[in-house]
C-alpha cells in the first residue's frame, strides 16, 4: 500500500473538509499515480470530491460506520479489516490511501511508501498528517527540485517506510 497526500510546512492536509490548494501540476500527478490503480478514502474525503463521484478508472473504496451508506460504483467497507479483506487479491503496490487524516493515520504502518507533496507555506488548518520527518520509521528517499505554481513554491518528496507491518 502507498500513501499520496499534500501537506503544508506543518503537515497540514485540509480545512473545513477541503484541501488546503489545488496546484493543477499536483493533482495531475495524483490522476497519474493512482490511474487503474485502487484508492482508499474516507466518507469526509469522498464527500469533499468535486462531483461527490468516485474517482473514474479507479477502484474506490470508501471508508465509514455506516451500514446503510452506499455509492455507485464504489465499495464501502466498514472496517479496517474490511478493506484489507476486499483487496486481498490486489497487487499491494496498486493501492492508495488518499486520505483524509483519520485514513492516513490508521494505514500509515502497513504503507511501504507515501507520495507527499509538500507545499512552502503555512495554511489555516484543521486536519494533519503525521510528521514523517519525526518519525523513526520513515525515512525520505526523493526529493525533487523546487516547483512553482503562481506565488506558491513546492516539491515531491518520497519516504519509505522501514519498518512496514
Ligand atoms: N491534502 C491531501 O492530500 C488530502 C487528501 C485527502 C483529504 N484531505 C482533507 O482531509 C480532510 C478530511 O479528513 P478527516 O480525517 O476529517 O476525514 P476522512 O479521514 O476523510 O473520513 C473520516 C470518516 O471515515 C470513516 N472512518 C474513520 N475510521 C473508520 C473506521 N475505523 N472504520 C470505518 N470507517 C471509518 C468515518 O465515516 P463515518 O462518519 O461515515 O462513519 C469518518 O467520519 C478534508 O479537509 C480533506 O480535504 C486532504
Amino acid at each position: 500500500m502507498k500513501i499520496i497526500v499534500s501537506v503544508d510546512k506543518n503537515w497540514a492536509i485540509g480545512y473545513k473538509g477541503n484541501l488546503l490548494q489545488r496546484v493543477p501540476e499536483d493533482m495531475k500527478q495524483f490522476k497519474e499515480k493512482t490511474w487503474g490503480k485502487v484508492v482508499v478514502m474516507g466518507r469526509l474525503t469522498f464527500e469533499s470530491l468535486p462531483k461527490k463521484e468516485p474517482l473514474p478508472n479507479r477502484t474506490n473504496i470508501i471508508l465509514t460506520r455506516d451500514k446503510d451508506y452506499s455509492v455507485d460504483n464504489a465499495i464501502v467497507c466498514n472496517s479496517i479489516e474490511e478493506v484489507f479483506k476486499t483487496t486481498k487479491f490486489c497487487n499491494a503496490e496498486d493501492i492508495f490511501i488518499i486520505g483524509g487524516e483519520k485514513i492516513y493515520k490508521m494505514f500509515l504502518p502497513y504503507c511501504s511508501k507515501a507520495y507527499i507533496t509538500k507545499f512552502h507555506k503555512e495554511y489555516p488548518a484543521d486536519t494533519f498528517f503525521p510528521n514523517l520527518d519525526e518519525n523513526k520509521n520513515w525515512r525520505l528517499i526523493e526529493k525533487s527540485e523546487e516547483k512553482k505554481y503562481q506565488d506558491l513554491s513546492f516539491e515531491y518528496n518520497t519516504y519509505e517506510n522501514l519498518n512496514k507491518i
